[in-house]
């Protein structure tokens, strides 16, 4: 039996996860967030407090870290770090972290690993062009950087977070300036993805869209 892959890959903030976890659970495929993985690396390494400059050692941890993803959760060393690697200090310097080659290799060998023996869906920057280019089918959820800030915003507030609009728009322009521009599997849409601009439509909308087209 061959088991079935979606990709999901777009930039930050602009609902992939959230489509992407409803979609897995209306067609019962298993949800991976592969960028939570990146993100587990790059709290480890704050919390041992290396410099980001300190390639080499960033490779080494990551090369000595065990990281997973299963039942919605992310490990790190057996632990569970599911708020943690949500943490402002983690989106503030993932982007960093995710652009080392070594990292990214190791990163995309879990992604695969974990995905046997099972229907998937995926999401992050590059599942549609490196992780599984032979995906089944590929979306690319995009948004206006306007309405991913103001998503944000609404979010930290309900929350109960001070925040500045300006910086987060600053703060996600600067992420998909990194990820798109790295020179190692960039941020882009795979030549056979759909593409879905969620610009100003709820999520039910997407959803419909998106398996509309499954
Ligand atoms: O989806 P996210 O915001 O949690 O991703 C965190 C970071 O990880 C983001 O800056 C880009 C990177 N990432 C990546 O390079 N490749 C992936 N497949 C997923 C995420």
């Amino acid at each position: 039996m061959s088991y079935k892959v979606i990709a999901i890959d777009g930039p930050a903030g602009a609902g992939k996860s959230t489509i992407a976890k409803k979609l897995a659970d209306v067609i019962g495929y298993t949800y991976i967030d592969s960028g939570a993985m990146y993100r587990a690396i790059t709290l480890k390494i704050l919390v041992k407090n290396i410099p980001l400059k300190e390639t080499e050692k960033l490779i080494s941890i990551a090369e000595e870290t065990e990281i997973d993803f299963r039942d919605n959760s992310i490990y790190l060393d057996g632990i569970v770090v599911n708020d943690e690697i949500r943490e402002e200090r983690v989106s503030r310097n993932v982007s960093y972290v995710a652009a080392i080659p070594e990292i990214r290799k190791l990163m995309v060998d879990i992604q695969r690993k974990i995905s046997r023996n099972k229907n998937v869906v995926m999401d992050g920057r590059d599942v549609g062009t490196v992780i599984f280019p032979q995906a089944d089918v590929k979306f690319y959820i995009t948004a206006s950087v306007q309405e991913r800030a103001a998503r944000r915003y609404n979010e930290l507030k309900q929350k109960g977070y001070e925040a500045e609009i300006q910086d987060i728009k600053s703060q996600i322009a600067k992420r998909d300036h990194i990820d798109s521009t790295r020179s190692d599997s960039p941020l882009r849409a795979a030549d056979d993805a759909i593409i879905i601009d969620t610009t100003g439509k709820s999520i039910e909308e997407v959803l419909d869209e998106v398996i509309s087209n499954i």
